[in-house]
């Protein structure tokens, strides 16, 4: 048993780096042609907020289908926890999926979440520790494509990875490999993952989970331009900005883009940028993958697939991989 401590899910000096990583990589991405900010800096509290309102979304399948999965086979999924195990979660934000795993699973000996938004991850933390007294919640502040420390405490403990919500779709594909090698190496050789990963399907129905009639993701795009003036000292003028999002065949992408609906310059940090008319930043990717184009990915990445459960559509599918990389590296 892992001994309870409550401890902060960032330390400060992190929340420095964090910050001044914020404001290069805001300040890189507006210089490069064409103009680009990483999805990650979505998520600050108020980014994290609405990506839940978008979970509740009518046209945002991604959600539905996936909880359907994981209610359907729970069972399944708790036999693959040993007892005594810790269950690690990529990009958890509310962690309302996990709760259909943590409640069929009773013998974890703890759930760490590690999420990039700090103060959501603690709160969230926080509300989990109160539905599930018995059970050790310890969250990690940190950026998940990179290496990062998990709490001491799960040295010699079995660790299962849980990545749900399509995050995966975020990442380049090359990427997306490269943080499957990284989660490799910090869960250990022989650890178990769950993973949700969103398949191709009709346009209309991908176009419309990006475009919804509440223009939810819309706020949610722009949230960015408003977390850079709040964060940044940026002069964005939100209502000149719009939000675009289309699927692209070739790349089996989903793009979502901020346009400028004018010539205009902003100022963000003392630095200047100049927009044209129609100009966009891309905010971000979301790839849709084949059950097959993703099992290829996961093996270049040392992860044997061993399991996949998909709804009646083939719209989601939920792979159970096994790290197959000899791994002392792990700790
Ligand atoms: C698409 S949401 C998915 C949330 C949840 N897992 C779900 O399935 O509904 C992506 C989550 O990953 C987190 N995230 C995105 N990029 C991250 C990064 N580089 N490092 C750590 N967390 C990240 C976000 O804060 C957010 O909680």
């Amino acid at each position: 048993m892992i001994a309870t401590t409550a401890r902060k899910a960032r330390p400060a000096a992190t929340e420095d780096e964090a910050a001044l990583e914020f404001v290069t990589d805001v300040v890189a991405g507006l210089e490069a042609k064409p103009k680009r900010i990483p999805s990650k800096y979505f998520y600050d509290t108020a980014g994290s907020l609405l990506f839940e309102e978008i979970t509740q979304l009518p046209e945002y399948y991604p959600t539905r289908v996936e909880r359907g999965i994981l209610t359907e086979n729970a069972e399944a999924i708790a036999a693959l926890l040993p007892a005594g195990s810790a269950l690690v979660e990529f990009g958890n934000g509310s962690s309302a999926k996990t709760r259909i795993v943590l409640r069929a699973a009773s013998e974890l000996s703890a759930y760490v979440p590690v999420d990039i938004a700090a103060e959501f991850l603690e709160e969230q933390a926080e509300t989990l520790r109160h539905e599930f007294p018995s059970l050790n919640v310890l969250p990690v502040a940190a950026d998940f494509t990179r290496a990062f420390d998990l709490p001491a405490s799960l040295r010699t403990v079995p660790r299962i990875g849980f990545f749900p919500g399509s995050t995966i779709g975020n990442f380049e594909p090359p990427d997306a490999a490269g943080f499957l090698r990284l989660a490799g190496r910090s869960l250990g050789a022989g650890a178990v993952m769950v993973i949700g990963v969103d398949l191709i399907k009709n346009e209309a129905a991908l176009h419309a989970a990006y475009n919804d009639a509440a223009d939810v993701t819309a706020r949610f795009n722009l949230n960015l331009l408003a977390r850079i003036n709040r964060e940044l000292d940026g002069d964005f003028d939100l209502d000149s900005f719009e939000h675009r999002a289309f699927f692209d065949h070739e790349c089996s992408r989903i793009e979502m883009h901020l346009v400028s609906r004018a010539a205009q310059r902003v100022s963000i940090d003392g630095h200047s940028f100049d927009f044209a008319e129609g100009e966009t930043i891309h905010t971000e990717n979301s790839y849709k993958y084949t059950v097959e184009s993703f099992r290829a990915l996961a093996r270049e990445a040392g992860w044997q697939p061993i399991k996949v459960w998909t709804d009646s559509d083939g719209w989601f599918s939920l792979h159970v991989l096994v790290n197959e990389t000899a791994n002392p590296s792990a700790s």
